[in-house]
């Protein structure tokens, strides 16, 4: 699921990337993590924000939480 919505912008494997228009999109493993908990990183999904696409209308509910949960739990450590 990721790999599907996310690697365009975040890198296949979450490490981040330049955009064609510049902007640049944060590594999601390390470095400065503006959110850290589920609920930061599930607003940031849903709302999306400063150059990131809102994902409330493309996933489900069920689908956010997964996605939140494997940010959280696998990506950050
Ligand atoms: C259109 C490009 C784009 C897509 C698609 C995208 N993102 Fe983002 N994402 C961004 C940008 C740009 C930021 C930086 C936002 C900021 O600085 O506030 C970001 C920030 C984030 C952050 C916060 C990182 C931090 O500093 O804590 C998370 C978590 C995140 N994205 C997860 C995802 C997930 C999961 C998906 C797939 C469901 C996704 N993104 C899809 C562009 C994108």
């Amino acid at each position: 699921m990721f790999r599907q919505h996310c690697a365009i912008c975040h890198g296949p494997e979450g490490e981040g990337r330049t955009l064609p228009d510049g902007k640049v999109v944060p590594n999601m493993r390390e470095g400065q993590l503006k959110f850290r908990t589920e609920a930061e990183i599930y607003k940031q999904l849903s709302e999306g924000g400063n150059g990131m696409t809102p994902f409330r209308d493309q996933l489900t509910k069920r689908e956010l939480d997964l996605m939140t949960k494997f940010i959280h739990d696998e990506l950050r450590r």
